[in-house]
């Protein structure tokens, strides 16, 4: 069996990217393969040292994650900072890392311009520790949206320098997604990828209430419908029929390409679609979630239990690991 591993940060909450860039595949390979899923507590240290709220985001991160389908009795799900195998690979892999390749990350010299008073160490080796989480159970298929191809990326440099430099323990691990191309989730703004911290009104949460959703939804960027048949789509446009052909049917995207086509379209009933088709995904999903975070008891065994699979798996892993490095001395 293929093992299958990925994370997300619990800065915030979650939105649609994650779920079609992430959460989705979870659901569908915890049926296939032995999947390890995390919740990346240990990065999100890199840019929010504050931890006042950490607990309740992590708890409801992981209740998301059931919410969505995700069956902590088929998969592992635990929490990075409970699998401490993970900080000692990412020592070893720090020194196979080099100092130019992480300057040129584009998520570090993002990072950087957001937060230029915290630049720190941890922020310039994010994608070691990363690497570290994915290959710690030697998984060689990782889900993510497409904002995580360079990591991935740099994970398998990782991975390969340290097969060639000591010995062959790595199979590489490659960014995955059913159906093929990464996913990218547009904001409603028009302007780049929906995201747990910018614009939040051009972000759509599973958390976010049926009025919410009416309210983003009829903010999203459009404009008075083409005048000229069969025209290219400006981008923000594009982006709702990007929306349209993830919530609703496709008889329904049919009929407003073709409406586009000869320019009869309104984007008011585009909307309204959009947005009832939404509620219809969101709401169950709100609901489930809101009540598994308030059954701690039930998260613990969860946290438990996921952290006792992923362990036995990491500690299996570092003792190849020791002994191809050659730190074993009797
Ligand atoms: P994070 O927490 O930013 O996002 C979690 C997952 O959601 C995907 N995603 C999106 N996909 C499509 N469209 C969007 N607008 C969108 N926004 C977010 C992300 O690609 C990701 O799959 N570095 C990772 C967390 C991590 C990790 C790992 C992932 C830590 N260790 C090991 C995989 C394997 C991150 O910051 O994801």
């Amino acid at each position: 069996k293929k093992i299958v591993m990925s994370g997300i940060r619990p800065t915030g909450f979650l939105h649609l990217g994650n779920y079609f860039g992430a959460l989705r595949n979870y659901v569908r390979m915890q049926d296939e393969f032995e999947c390890y899923f995390m919740v990346a507590d240990l990065h999100s240290l890199t840019t929010h040292p504050d931890t006042k709220e950490l607990k309740e985001n992590v708890h409801r991160v992981l209740s998301e994650n059931i919410a969505c389908g995700l069956d902590p009795d088929k998969a592992a799900l635990f929490c990075q900072s409970h699998v401490y195998e993970t900080s000692e690979l990412y020592l070893y892999l720090n020194m196979l890392a080099y100092t130019g390749e992480l300057e040129r990350t584009v998520t570090f010299k993002d990072k950087a311009r957001q937060h230029p008073d915290n630049i720190n160490a941890g922020l310039l080796t994010y994608p070691v520790l990363q690497a570290a989480d994915i290959i710690l159970h030697r998984a060689s298929l990782v889900p993510v949206g497409k904002d995580q191809e360079q990591h991935l990326e740099m994970a398998r440099n990782f991975a390969n320098r340290f097969n060639h430099r000591y010995d062959e323990i790595f199979p590489e691990p490659h960014a995955f997604n059913y159906g093929s191309d990464l996913v990218k989730v547009p904001s409603l703004d028009g302007k780049g990828k929906m995201s747990k911290s910018e614009n939040q009104m051009a972000t759509v949460y599973l958390s976010d209430s049926d009025d919410l959703i009416i309210k983003k939804v009829k903010k999203a960027l459009s404009d008075s419908g083409p005048t000229e048949p069969n025209s290219a789509k400006p981008d923000y446009i594009e982006n709702l029929f990007l929306l349209l052909k993830l919530f609703s049917s496709e008889e329904t995207l049919q009929k407003y390409e073709s409406a586009y086509n000869d320019c009869s379209i309104k984007y008011g009933h585009l909307k309204e679609e959009l947005w009832t088709d939404m509620i219809r995904f969101i709401s169950p999903i709100r609901e489930k979630a809101e009540s598994i975070r308030e059954d701690k008891a039930y998260l613990k065994e969860v946290m438990e239990k996921g952290a006792a699979k992923a362990r036995a798996s990491a500690q299996a892993t570092m003792s190849l690991v020791r002994e191809a490095m050659g730190l074993n001395y009797y």
